[in-house]
């Protein structure tokens, strides 16, 4: 691993700018019971913030079990959180009242991991979107209803006839290119896209990605990408310049950055290992992370230090006693005490030397 010594010795001021927020994850965490009966309680979210901004899309990835799906299930209030709150256009989604609730439930739509999920195999198509206009209330006629449809099939450039088909009659992408649409026909200010292409057909990925930052373009739409894939994630940064990134690692984030940022200067151990770990960043290939999954996962999740020390090669007495803070570092934010100004950190300096 190549650890620049400029970077690590960096003092770390920056100003958290006030933004035009259209989602706040405050302080949330999830807690959860692993066992049947005498269980250990962990943490799949643990004390996890960021803001999203209007028409912006924010990349979460991490690897596999570390809190994505549950963070995006307390977004969308499928899961409660155990504590801090979610904001939506500036109102706690709790205290949400009834017409709040209906009108954030339209405006934030989830994309499926398996696109067959969004549809019942022996409803049509066309009747099933003809259902979810009425339901959302955006269209009153039937010819408004018509428009609305093949409006939003044109958007995610499906050109087939839908009329009078079910969903076995169209390929994967084709089906999670359909399940966009849904979404679409509900006039959304955001879509949680959770591992929206990890089943799609390699061939077929590039085509999504390109459709979903489309949409962010053309319609100002905000969008959670979720992937555990780093090099999807890579196509995404290339395809939107306003994309922010954060890595989570056992419920918490590790860094926060720019999409480029991310990519071209990582700044946390893991960050670092999780890129040096895709062989490339072409979305079309799979990513076989090189790095090894930890035997006992939910011991990490409990670690009362850096939840990354048992791996990191850096690990200091500190990290192992004390979880670091997120450090601003220039436009990023790492959780990691190479960072902070106040730790003695000769040792990691030494093992970055002998790496060099
Ligand atoms: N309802 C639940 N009860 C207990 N543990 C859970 C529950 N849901 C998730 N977990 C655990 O919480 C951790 C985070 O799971 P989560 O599904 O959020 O991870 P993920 O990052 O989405 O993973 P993947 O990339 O595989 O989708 C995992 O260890 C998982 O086993
Ligand atoms: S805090 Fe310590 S163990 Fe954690 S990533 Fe940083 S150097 Fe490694
Ligand atoms: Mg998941």
């Amino acid at each position: 691993m190549i650890m620049k010594l400029n970077v690590i010795c960096m003092s770390h001021t920056k100003e958290v700018k006030e933004m035009e927020n259209l989602l706040e994850i405050i302080n949330v965490s999830k807690q959860f019971r692993s066992g049947l009966y005498l269980g250990t309680n962990f943490k799949a979210v643990d004390n996890v913030s960021f803001n999203l901004e209007n028409g912006e899309i924010l990349l979460l990835v991490g690897e596999s079990g570390c809190g994505k799906t549950t963070l995006s299930n307390l977004i969308l209030g499928i899961l409660k959180p155990s504590s801090g709150f979610i904001k939506y256009k500036g109102k706690i989604t709790s205290k949400f009242r009834r017409n709040e609730k209906r009108s954030f439930i339209r405006e934030v739509q989830p994309i499926f991991q398996d696109p067959y999920s969004t549809f019942n195999p022996f409803v049509r198509i066309d009747y099933y979107f003809e259902e979810v206009c009425s339901n959302f209330g955006i269209t009153r006629s039937k010819s408004e209803i018509e428009q609305k449809i093949n409006e939003v099939l044109n958007q995610v450039k499906i050109d087939t006839e839908i009329k009078g088909k079910f969903v076995h009659q169209f390929s994967g992408g084709q089906i999670q290119r359909l399940s966009i649409a849904r979404a679409l026909l509900a006039n959304p200010s955001l879509l949680i896209a959770d591992e929206a292409v990890t089943m799609i057909d390699a061939s077929l990925r590039v085509g999504i990605l390109n459709i979903l930052s489309d949409l962010n373009k053309l319609l100002n739409l905000a969008i959670l990408f979720i992937t555990h894939d780093l090099s999807v994630g890579y196509y995404m940064v290339e395809l939107s310049e306003r994309t922010k990134t954060v890595v989570m690692y056992r419920g918490t984030i590790v860094e926060e950055a720019t999409g480029e940022n991310l990519f071209l200067n990582p700044l946390h151990p893991y960050t670092r290992q999780l890129i040096e770990s895709v062989p490339s960043v072409d979305p079309n290939k799979k990513w076989h992370s090189a790095m090894k999954h930890a035997v006992l996962e939910l011991e990490e999740f409990n670690l009362k230090g850096c939840k990354y020390s048992k791996r990191c090669p850096f690990a200091m007495k500190i990290c192992e006693e004390k979880e670091p803070n997120l450090f601003s570092v220039e436009h990023s934010r790492v959780r990691c005490w190479l960072y902070s100004d106040t730790v003695d950190k000769s040792i990691a300096l030494n093992k970055l030397k002998k790496n060099q």
